[in-house]
């Protein structure tokens, strides 16, 4: 298979950020499994190509894989210069830009028929997220948005426990996300403006609460505070504190509320903080998925709680490295699926509606919109609107 990545950023090759990224180090560990020949990684600006290259083979050499992995420099235009005819060649491509370009990219690729897997948030802007659900529908292409947290064990266990009822109804839910002040002010300085917390960090849940509960949102109401990055000279929220009013199947109310951040300390104890509670008729279900009982300290780097369940080299029982996590099982189970269409073994019918599918990510996109929609109308109520196509 030969897979195109657009984006060459911290979450491609872990530039200019903390650990190895995500998405190259997936595809070069699924391709101990699947028929992963070539990924060419395309970008605007050709200072990437020495940091992908210099990283590639790094990884190839510790995981003792060889993935064939080139650069292509975009320039100005874009992926606007890349033609149907060259991109023909591809099997795949996967969207890494900054949040405001995830539309036009991801246009311009469905246009030359390529599966295609885009990372979160899927848009912003609800109008663009049905535009390409409904190309990709019209040309017969999987569109899938990388909402990996569907893949952690941890909400998958939640799935269960709400599948089974062991709560009861769920009736309210309170998300707290958090990152360190980093984020914003260094590693996304470039774009920080031109995107929010919600989209960056609250989607996650959005998304994950549509998955857990199928319930549908109704509306929304969100306020935030603009004080510290502003004095920074960056002009975005601090904080995003948003309440959304779902409508269970049979009519009741589900309240949950939201409060993500992108201020926290650059000491403390780890990149995000995140928990979610939800509290049903027969019961409650906390997760912590900050604190998930590893501790690292050092006299260098202070106290770390991590998370080894994301995506990390870890090694198995013959001491080979291998790149594991939901992180990991979220970019493979595309890659799979892109080949289980292609020898028929899978269908889209059924992937549009057992995977984070551009279809199934229509909510993320109807109730980021309300959200922006409070923040800019001082706080009322928005009607949240009807995820369909
Ligand atoms: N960093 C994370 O932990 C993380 C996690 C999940 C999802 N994401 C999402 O991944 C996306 C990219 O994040 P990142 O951390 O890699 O950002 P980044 O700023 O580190 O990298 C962005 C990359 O996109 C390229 N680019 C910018 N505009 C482009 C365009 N119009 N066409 C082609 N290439 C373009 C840049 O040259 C750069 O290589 C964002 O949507 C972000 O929300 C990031």
């Amino acid at each position: 298979m030969n897979i195109l990545v657009v984006g060459a950023g911290m979450y491609v090759t872990g530039r200019g950020g903390y650990g190895p990224g995500v998405i190259l180090a997936s595809l070069l560990e699924a391709s101990r499994e699947l028929p992963l020949s070539k990924v060419t990684v395309a970008a605007i600006r050709s200072e990437n190509e020495s940091y992908l290259l210099e990283t590639t083979q790094r990884l190839n050499q510790q995981m003792n894989v060889s993935v064939d992995v080139d650069f292509l420099a975009l320039g100005r235009v874009g992926v606007a210069s890349l033609g149907k005819g060259f991109l023909s060649q591809f099997d795949a491509a996967i969207v890494c830009v900054p949040d405001h370009f995830h539309y036009e990219v991801s246009k311009h690729l469905l246009g030359a028929n390529l599966h295609l897997l885009v990372v979160k948030p899927f848009t912003s802007k609800f109008h663009e997220a049905q535009d390409l659900a409904k190309r990709a529908s019209a040309a017969n292409i999987f569109g899938m948005v990388e909402f990996h947290k569907r893949f952690d064990q941890a909400n998958r266990y939640a799935r269960k426990v709400i599948e089974n009822n062991e709560i009861g109804t769920p009736l309210y839910s309170v998300v707290n996300y958090s990152q360190r002040r980093v984020m914003p002010m260094d590693i996304f300085k470039l774009w920080a403006r031109d995107t929010n917390v919600s989209q960056y960090l609250a989607v996650h849940y959005i998304d994950l609460l549509w998955h857990l509960t199928q319930f549908r949102p109704r509306r929304v109401l969100a306020v935030g505070v603009k004080e510290y990055l502003l004095s920074q000279g960056i002009d975005t929220w601090d904080s995003i504190h948003a309440t959304i009013e779902w409508e269970t199947p049979s009519g009741g109310k589900f309240v949950s509320q939201f409060n993500s951040s992108w201020i926290d300390s650059n000491k403390s104890s780890a990149m995000s903080d995140q928990t979610l509670l939800i509290v049903g008729s027969n019961g409650r279900l906390d997760l912590d998925q900050k604190n998930r009982g590893v501790t690292l300290t050092t006299e260098q780097g202070g106290v770390n709680e991590v998370n080894p369940y994301f995506a990390d080299f870890l090694p198995d029982l013959e001491d080979d490295l291998h790149f594991s996590g939901y992180g990991f099982e979220c970019i493979k189970q595309f890659i799979g699926d892109v080949m289980g269409l292609a020898s028929g073994s899978s269908n889209l019918e059924h992937l549009k509606t057992h995977r984070p599918s551009f279809q199934d990510a229509l909510v993320s996109s109807a109730v980021l919109e309300a959200i922006n929609n409070s923040l800019s109308d001082d706080g009322t109520w928005q009607e949240v609107p009807n995820a369909s196509i």
